[in-house]
């Protein structure tokens, strides 16, 4: 969460700065700000609350110039979204950056207050400034030294970078628990939180490992490891090319991930999905280490804890391995027993959510057999961190509401489930049949998304919906909490998610001419069952909205509309089903007119606890 990029150069690097932000807006859109300083020496701070757009609107007529700067884009943690809050903080010449939280910010801002020092902002970044000041005025020594000596006073975790307005040839970061990365140019080099936001200035990049400090100047890259020793970290090419305005003919970032679906489960499956095998040599693992796996325990957070409930279902029955699934934040902070043989499976698109990491982290000292992440982002922290990794090949993903991630990981998770199934005894005709269901899926989606303006026309009944609930049977349950997960987040309706059989425990009691009841009811073995709920719910005048096959002889009636969609096989038809609910919300979001990429409150990477 929040954005930081940095540069030392020879030419003038405000724009790069600024463009930089652009590209991190999604990590944190709250405020925005810059600090540059140019060759003469002359130092300038912008900030603003709001996007990053007014501050590029409020710096465009002052011929901002400067060879050294860092900038910054906030998702607010301590202290409200407001001017004064913005980062970059001062304390006189030391100029501050950060992502991530400072736990004791409140003991080092009293002790810092008896100093003298007067704050002029509610944040915990103003106080790492003043500290930094503090140890430069009792022991002097070079901007690196003082980043040591600061670091170790500081509790939580955090990114940050420091630049020293009396000495502009070096910034300083350093990496506790928030990702860092360098990119190196020629006669320039970059740093920020994220390689998206240097993928048009750099094509090398060096990851910051935990505990890293990095002294970079525009001709020298030094890394030092948290006891201070250099190291030598690996520097990494990467050709890819990002175009922030890429939206194509879509009026969203979303949108256009919806519709890259069929592409990006096409692509996930390139050298993976075989006609009649699943190939995941790529994990450099033998057949032993696979047929041993007695449980799967996921972890994940949010739309990726979805995903990992969705596969539970495939793994128990067919794979037959035992499987659970937790929360990474209840994960982390519990006693846990571990199963004999048992596969922690990481779930992440960033692969850098915070609760996820520490999850995966705490996992090393317990009993698993190892940890395997599936992520979208190649070099990120989990990836790097896990034994093994299947990366789900979607693509950047913009919007911050997780769409081609999410169908992607699924389809990693299913070929995982067919690998370990066929290892234990899943008969051949099984695996074939999935198989040939996941190799027309990317078909079969684009038939849905073909009839987009049904969806489009049903999301004008929600304009005025305040609430709305999500049931389904089986696996298809997490597909009704990712529908309703998707709703409220990028609509702002209160949507919550039931098993269909836990109605008339409770929920039946909302129901009412006004609630609407969003129903995910494929053609399976528990259709009928669902038919019931169904009826519980209409004969109490509910509001029915039934995503269904056109086979399942549902009828338009009073207060029941009918989405008919294309056949599609049973085992991939949770994924198959969440490409609707994803249209809905996105239509529900145009006509409110939300701020659909960039949700309130909301940020891509979860980088804080
Ligand atoms: C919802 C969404 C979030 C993320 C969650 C975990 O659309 O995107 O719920 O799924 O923050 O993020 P990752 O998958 O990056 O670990």
């Amino acid at each position: 969460m929040c954005g930081i990029i940095g540069a030392v150069s020879q030419r003038n690097i405000a724009n790069i700065l600024l463009e930089g932000l652009l590209r991190l807006e999604y990590r944190g859109y709250d405020s925005a700000g810059l600090a540059i300083i140019d060759q003469l020496g002359k130092f300038n701070r912008f900030r603003c609350l709001g996007k990053v757009q007014k501050l590029i609107d409020t710096t465009q007529n002052k011929n901002l110039k400067g060879i050294i700067g860092l900038a910054h884009t906030r998702w607010a943690t301590h202290g409200a979204p407001s001017e004064i809050n913005a980062h970059p903080h001062l304390s006189e010449h030391i100029v501050i950056v950060h992502n991530g939280i400072i736990e004791n910010h409140e003991k080092l801002r009293k002790e810092l207050l008896s100093y003298g020092y007067i704050f002029s902002s509610e944040t915990d970044t103003e106080v790492i400034a003043h500290l930094f000041h503090l140890k430069q005025k009792q022991h002097g020594g070079s901007l690196l030294e003082v980043v040591f000596q600061t670091i170790r006073e500081i509790r939580g975790s955090f990114g940050i970078v420091v630049m020293d307005k009396s000495n502009p040839s070096t910034l300083v970061a350093a990496r506790i628990g928030s990702p860092l990365v360098i990119g190196c140019g020629v006669d320039e080099n970059f740093i920020a939180s994220d390689q998206i936001a240097l993928l048009s200035i750099a094509n090398s990049f060096i990851h910051l490992e935990e505990g890293d400090v990095a002294e970079i100047s525009y001709d020298k890259i030094n890394i030092f490891n948290v006891i201070g020793n250099i190291v030598n970290r690996n520097e990494i090419k990467s050709y890819v090319h990002y175009d922030i305005t890429s939206k194509g003919k879509y009026r969203h970032h979303m949108q256009k991930e919806i519709y890259e679906q069929p592409v990006a489960i096409k692509n996930t499956l390139k050298g993976r999905c075989k006609d009649k095998e699943i190939d995941l040599s790529e994990l450099g693992v033998n057949m032993n280490f696979l047929k041993n796996i007695k449980h799967v325990q996921i972890i994940a957070c949010g739309t990726s804890y979805n995903s990992g409930m969705v596969s539970r279902y495939w793994f128990e029955s067919l794979a037959n391995i035992p499987c659970d699934v937790e929360i990474a934040s209840e994960f982390r902070y519990r006693k846990l027993q571990v199963r004999k043989n048992s596969l922690l499976i990481v779930l992440s698109q960033s692969g850098e959510t915070a609760d996820t990491l520490a999850a995966l982290r705490l996992s090393k000292k317990l009993n698993y057999i190892g940890s395997l992440a599936i992520c979208n982002v190649l070099h990120s922290s989990i990836v790097r961190e896990s034994d093994l990794y299947l990366t789900t090949k979607s693509g950047i993903e913009i919007g911050v509401a997780s769409t081609k991630t999410f169908s992607t990981q699924l389809i990693v998770l299913l070929m995982l489930v067919i690998k370990l199934g066929s290892l234990n005894g899943m008969n051949l005709e099984v695996q074939h049949s999935i198989i040939k269901a996941i190799q027309i899926l990317p078909f079969r989606i684009e038939q849905v998304l073909a009839r987009d303006h049904i969806i489009e026309e049903i999301a004008k009944d929600f304009f005025n919906k305040n609430h709305a609930l999500f049931i389904g049977r089986g696996d298809h349950y997490p597909i009704a909490m990712e529908g309703a997960l998707k709703l409220k987040e990028i609509s702002y309706i209160h949507a919550e998610a039931y098993a269909a059989g836990e109605l008339k425990h409770g929920p039946l009691a909302l129901i009412d001419n006004k609630m609407p009841v969003i129903v995910i009811a494929p053609n399976n073995e528990l259709l009928r069952k669902l038919k019931c709920n169904i009826e519980e719910i209409r004969t109490r005048g509910g509001l029915l909205y039934i995503f269904t096959d056109q086979n399942t002889n549902f009828k338009n009636e009073l207060n029941m509309k009918i989405i008919q969609l294309p056949y599609i096989e049973n085992v991939t038809a949770p994924i198959f089903y969440t490409i609707p609910l994803q249209l809905l919300s996105y239509y529900v979001a145009v006509i409110k007119h939300r701020n659909i990429d960039q949700p309130r409150n909301l940020a891509k990477s979860v980088t804080v606890e």
